[in-house]
């Protein structure tokens, strides 16, 4: 048997606005200790052997930040906190339920243009 794959992989947004920038960011007063705390919490609950966190650059959704991105299956959990990320370990990530409530809206996550089609409409 060889090494298992990571059930999940957590992108969790890591990108700050220079000071000034009016553009709202992830990383901002208040929200900068989200990865540690979401780290912590997987090596507390003994999943960092399956569970890989992943700091990302900005996901494109920077008014809902901060954000995290659960994969597989494409769940946006926006305005993050603590607690949010909590719930989340426990309904998603150890329950395999997504947390409805913490979800993007879909009028900010319809569905997925396929590459193909992306080139189409962009005359290529
Ligand atoms: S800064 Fe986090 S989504 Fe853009």
């Amino acid at each position: 048997m060889g090494i298992p794959q990571p059930a999940f992989y957590i992108f969790k947004c890591e990108q700050s606005s220079p000071p000034g920038m009016p553009k709202p960011s992830c990383v901002r007063e208040g929200t900068q200790d989200l990865f540690q705390h979401l780290g912590m919490k997987l090596m507390e609950k003994g999943l960092i052997a399956t569970v890989t966190p992943v700091r990302s650059a900005c996901l494109n959704r920077c008014q809902q930040g901060p954000v995290m991105l659960v994969e597989p299956g494409h769940h946006m959990y926006v305005e993050l906190t603590k607690e949010k990320i909590d719930r989340i370990i426990d309904e998603h990530i150890i329950g395999e339920k997504p947390v409805d409530e913490y979800l993007i809206s879909d009028e900010f996550w319809d569905e997925a243009i396929s590459p193909m089609e992306a080139m189409k409409m962009a005359g290529r």
